[in-house]
């Protein structure tokens, strides 16, 4: 299956491409920042969610293939958040007085930034290296603030969207039941100790 990860990074890639051509040819409508905005912000929470998803299916199925493209969904999805900010940063000029004021005035901002900066470090230490240096139970207790950039990017969602708030809330139950999933799996079941 050395085939997969390729096969996962160009599929995930695909939409950059589909959105570069889509500008050119100006079929984003007549807002295309707005339209490019909204896209790379689902991208990156579906990817997300999808990296998060990897581990539950593996611990359900027990197959090993999906612990195999978690990073690369990992790191699409940080690719796509990076995409997403630039070109909100495009749609302010580029002005970081700019951005501060709206990420601390508009909750909204402020949650989707907030989502963002945790998967910063997240990103830094996807390396095999950073394991290494961190330890296991470190890297592992810092690679579960994930969690909390997919709910903060839940919450974003919810509060950016104008009118039918059913795709934020299908959003935040995947994102609650595969949470219940892997920490039903993972917590050990005490058993009562017999009185033999
Ligand atoms: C992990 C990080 C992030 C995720 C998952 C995310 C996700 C999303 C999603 C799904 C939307 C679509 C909402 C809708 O349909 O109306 C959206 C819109 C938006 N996001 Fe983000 N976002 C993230 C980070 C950020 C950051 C860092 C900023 C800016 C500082 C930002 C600014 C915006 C803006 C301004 C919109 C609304 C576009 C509009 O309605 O015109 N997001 N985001």
């Amino acid at each position: 299956m050395g085939w997969l990860v390729p096969a996962v990074t160009v599929g995930g890639l695909l939409p950059v491409a589909v959105l570069i051509w889509d500008a050119y040819t100006g079929a984003l409508g007549a807002n295309p920042i707005q339209r490019a905005t909204l896209q790379t912000g689902l991208l990156t929470l579906a990817l997300l969610v999808a990296s998060l998803a990897c581990t539950p299916l593996r611990l359900l199925t027990g197959w090993t293939w999906p612990a195999r493209i978690r990073k690369a969904l990992g790191l699409l999805a940080f690719g796509y958040a990076a995409l997403h900010f630039l070109i909100y940063l495009f749609d302010h000029g580029f002005s970081l007085g700019l951005m501060l004021e709206d990420v601390l005035e508009r909750p909204f901002v402020t949650v989707g930034f907030t989502a963002l900066l945790l998967l910063v470090p997240l990103a830094l230490t996807s390396g095999r290296n950073s394991v290494k240096r961190l330890g296991f139970q470190r890297w592992t207790r810092l690679h579960q603030l994930v969690y909390l950039a997919v709910a903060l990017g839940a919450l974003h969602y919810y509060w950016g969207v104008k009118q039918d708030h059913t795709p934020p809330l299908i959003y935040a139950g995947v994102i609650a039941a595969l949470f219940a999933v892997r920490f039903l799996k993972r917590r050990p079941t005490r058993k009562k100790a017999s009185p033999t």
